[in-house]
């Protein structure tokens, strides 16, 4: 297949990328592709919001731009920040304007949230499912688009470059190239290839690396993979951020619920296992501190008290504003019997958010030519070593949007190199036994949780970076001679995910962010980027 603008990814990065390349250029064609349905993704999922500076004279630019530095300890492009800032005004009225409905009050005001980190109330939503209705609103626009096509259940599997086409590419390779990808079609399990001008990763997070992750199934790192095999560059993926407040539950399989920030920020107050509230001992900002901090207070408490969870007291926030605010986790909590009214909801830390990823430049470019990367598999520069709450759709918009405006100054000077082989799956065969992948991946998460999560040391590290190697080897082993799956693509991926977290978090000597080592309880004085 051939197309212009091949976007992989349908979340709000993908999506707002290709309905803005389709409506500028009307004669092209533009391929959007997600491996399973398409509105699985992490976007559907996103409850608290999207930050903007809405309401000037309280707020400002600046204020904005100060809490985002502020929680990314150092590590943030102040560039970088203000681009996303100043620009994301814009980028919400469009999004508003595409459909995107977020809550008002009767004055026909929106009505802003504040989150951990935050120094005002600025955070845009719609009741507690803000992501499903940016998803429904984008889908819908993209449906009107005669020269978008929607292509599901069809797995990425690597970018072509001129490694497919017999040269030898390395990191110090010049000008390395990206042609289109391989894809596994889940609908007839062929592999088939697809070039393109212009290709862009919207591949989204990582969380499925860990055990207890609030990210859907489809977050395994698969883009930062790709990119990673084609000697792309990427850089800071020691800072995983766990969000502090995901629901305990002793039967949730990987994919926990989360309980948005926005609770704290209307109020709710985290307690140990005595009923004490114990913020206030590890920061000013009490709960509403900065994610990092929350969620090693909470990781610190449970440690204390031997506990799996500490709680969260919704019991101040009236059962009126909590059922107008917050019905889909109302309706959680109680389709288990707690009632978040009179009884304190159980909570614990899980993987939610990758600030690292593929790394870009301000107009989205990576290192590969012809490949931009927008959305939670990027690295931008905004996040630093910590991302303050509802930055990403914010990013996300941002940078779909910049990558845009430099692809369709692109596009024609590009010609599409479609004489590049076919998929080579000679010697390979079906498995005989998927189970090993099931185990592979069971140990993946298991070596990760308890050697790379929110506090690390060197020991750790070095056993997680032991543990790697031989899943790594024995992975290698079974592509090598397997018919290729998405169970085994993705094993495959999350390892090289890990990989990369366990190499960054090794380079780090010292703790900044989300990167705690407790080898290191100083910060370094030079600050930089783990650029793998
Ligand atoms: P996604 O929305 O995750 O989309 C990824 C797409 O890539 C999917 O279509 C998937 O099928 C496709 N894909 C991946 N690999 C392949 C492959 N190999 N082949 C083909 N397709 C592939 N952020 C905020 O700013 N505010 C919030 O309130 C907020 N709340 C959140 C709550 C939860 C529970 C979670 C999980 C995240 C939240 N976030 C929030 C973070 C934010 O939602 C995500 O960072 C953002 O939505 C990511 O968007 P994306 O477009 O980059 O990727
Ligand atoms: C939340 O709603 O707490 C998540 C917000 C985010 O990840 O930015």
């Amino acid at each position: 297949m051939k197309t212009d603008f091949l976007v992989i990814g349908s979340g709000i990065a993908g999506l707002t990328y290709a309905l803005k390349v389709a409506n500028a250029c009307p004669k092209k064609k533009v391929t959007i592709i997600s491996k399973t349905s398409i509105d699985e993704t992490n976007t559907k999922y996103a409850q608290g919001g999207v930050a903007g500076v809405m309401r000037f004279g309280e707020d400002s630019f600046s204020k904005h731009i100060e809490d985002t530095l502020a929680a990314g300890d150092g590590l943030c492009n102040p560039a970088i920040v203000e681009i996303v800032v100043n620009e994301g005004v814009d980028r919400i009225q469009e999004m508003i304007a595409w459909g995107a409905r977020f809550d008002k009050d009767a004055f026909g005001e929106f009505k802003l949230g504040k989150e951990g980190g935050h120094s005002e109330n600025r955070i845009l939503h719609h009741k507690d499912i803000t992501g499903k209705e940016i998803e429904r609103a984008l889908l819908e626009a993209v449906k009107q688009c005669s020269n978008i096509e929607l292509i599901t259940h069809c797995f990425v599997l690597d970018l072509i470059t001129q490694h497919h086409c017999g040269y030898l590419v390395t990191k110090s390779t010049p000008d390395i190239t990206c042609y289109g990808v391989y894809v596994l079609n889940l609908t007839n399990n062929k592999i088939e290839k697809i070039v393109s001008a212009i290709t862009m990763l919207a591949t989204g997070g990582i969380g499925q690396v860990y055990r207890t992750t609030t990210n859907p199934s489809i977050a395994t790192g698969d883009g930062i993979a790709m990119v990673y095999r084609a000697k792309g560059r990427i850089e800071n993926m020691e800072f995983v951020q766990f969000h502090p407040t995901a629901l305990f539950e002793n039967s949730s399989k990987g994919h926990s619920f989360l309980i948005t920030e926005a609770v704290r920020g209307e109020g709710a107050v985290l307690r140990n296992k005595s009923g004490d509230a114990f913020m206030e001992k590890y920061d000013n900002r009490k709960d509403l501190a900065p994610r990092d901090i929350v969620a090693r207070a909470i990781d610190s408490e449970m440690k204390i008290n031997g506990t799996e969870f500490v709680y969260l007291d919704c019991t101040n926030i009236s059962a009126t504003d909590f059922k107008e605010h917050f019905p889909t986790i109302l309706a959680k909590c109680e389709s288990i019997g707690i009632h978040p009214s009179k009884d304190y909801i159980p909570v614990s830390p899980a993987a939610h958010y990758s600030c690292g990823g593929v790394k870009t430049d301000e107009w989205g470019r990576t290192s590969i030519r012809n490949l931009f990367a927008s959305g939670e598999c990027a690295s931008t520069g905004l996040h630093g070593a910590n991302r303050l709450a509802s930055n990403s759709l914010l990013e996300a918009m941002v940078f779909a949007h910049r990558s845009f405006e430099e692809s369709v100054k692109q596009i024609d000077t590009i010609s599409i190199v479609d004489n590049v082989p076919d998929w080579n799956a000679e010697g390979t065969t079906a498995p005989d036994e998927m189970i090993l992948i099931t185990q592979s991946l069971k140990e993946l998460k298991q070596v990760m949780s308890d050697y790379v999560g929110i506090f690390r040391n060197n020991h750790r590290l070095q056993r997680a970076n032991k543990r790697l190697d031989l899943l790594h080897e024995e992975t290698e082993s079974l592509y090598d001679k397997t018919e290729v799956s998405p169970q085994l693509c993705e094993l495959r991926n999350m390892i090289t995910v890990a990989y990369l977290i366990v190499k960054s978090a090794e380079f780090r000597k010292e703790s900044r962010g989300l990167h705690y080592n407790t080898d290191y309880n100083q910060q370094a004085s030079i600050l930089q980027n783990t650029i793998l």
